[in-house]
């Protein structure tokens, strides 16, 4: 069944019992990529959490035939479908989401959008916005479980970034850390270790689209290489995940600064990256890029014995940074 035919069965099922929101508030956790970004792409493991740092949505029914969003990076105003291909805003997704549950129905929906995450670097903010959004959306007309409310995330996503592997919409939908891989989906790692990560951004946009292309023409030019680095993520993730179980920190910190020789290899890093991540190593237990990479954020691994020193190392030297924990929640609806 597709996810219209479900959405529409559950409709009609509940049509009695399900009370119609005139306003629904959802919020996300952003993510950080521990282990596995790009690799991901192409089948191997990776290892994500959220973050304490989340995004909020607001949506309402209004009577007006229009869709309307808000946000702290601009807005965007349009009636029910337009072709999304014509659509040229970050706020697309919102769109997406609103005039498929407005398919049916008279209405129109105002959207408003508030972030802790910074926008483009890596954090998970477009992954947070499809999951609240999606959440915010379709409560206002059906009672949508949490496997739904992923599956119509990764769609809105894909109005951005069609060859996403889903895993950052995923951690972003059930919290926590987890692996993930294509093929299998998600698996939570119940171990909850006691890390903080202090994140710096370059403040470098980034466009993931752009730099998995990049990737994708490295791996195709060094399918040896490639296929060698492919295998030796995997045996690091199997490592890590090992690792976790027993809280090992400082070693985690060893496979960390591992994983980034491996996406030094295939081309993601750059001048500014390396002067952040060699910044972190001193004091941290290990420092990488997360994320697509070309730009962004990188993370530090720290424990409460070098949290401040290694954010003071940063600040001394002008990155903007700030430390975060796991988030266990996931998506929050209210
Ligand atoms: O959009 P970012 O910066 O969080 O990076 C996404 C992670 C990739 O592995 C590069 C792509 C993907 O879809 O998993």
């Amino acid at each position: 069944m597709t996810l219209k035919q479900r959405l529409q069965k559950r409709k009609s099922n509940k049509f009695t019992t399900i009370c119609v929101h005139l306003k629904s508030k959802a919020s996300a956790p952003g993510k950080v990529i521990l282990f596995g970004e790009h690799f991901v792409v192409y089948g191997v493991k990776a290892i994500l959490c959220s973050i304490n740092k989340r995004i909020t949505v607001t949506a309402e029914k209004i009577n007006e035939r229009k869709i309307s969003i808000q946000s702290n990076i601009g807005s965007l105003e349009l009636e029910p479908n337009q072709p999304i291909i014509e659509i040229d805003s970050p706020l697309k997704p919102f769109y997406y989401l609103a005039n498929k549950v407005l398919q049916n129905e008279e209405s129109g929906i105002k959207i408003q959008v508030e972030s802790q995450i910074p926008t483009g670097v890596g954090l998970g903010s477009s992954s947070a916005c499809c999951v609240a959004g999606a959440a915010a959306i379709s409560k206002l007309f059906s009672e949508p479980s949490k496997e739904e409310i992923l599956e119509m995330a990764i769609e809105a996503e894909k109005t951005i970034f069609q060859n996403t592997s889903g895993a950052d919409c995923t951690v972003c939908t059930f919290g926590g850390i987890m692996e993930y891989d294509k093929e299998n989906g998600f698996s939570k790692i119940e171990s909850e270790p006691n890390f903080h990560l202090v994140i710096a951004n370059s403040n470098i946009e980034h466009s993931t689209e752009k730099i998995v292309k990049e990737v994708k023409f490295f791996k195709e030019k060094n399918e040896n290489v490639f296929s060698n680095l492919c295998d030796k993520e995997l045996e690091l993730i199997n490592d890590v995940l090992e690792l976790l179980k027993k809280n090992k920190i400082k070693k985690l910190g060893e496979k960390i600064k591992q994983n980034q020789k491996y996406l030094e290899t295939i081309g993601i890093s750059n001048e500014k990256m390396r002067k952040m991540i060699h910044v972190g190593n001193e004091i941290s237990f290990g420092t990488k890029i997360t994320g697509a990479g070309g730009g962004g954020c990188i993370f530090a691994l720290t424990d409460d014995t070098n949290l401040e020193g290694t954010l003071n190392q940063f600040k001394e030297k002008n990155y903007e940074c700030f430390s975060v924990k796991i988030d266990f929640q996931g998506l929050n609806t209210f």
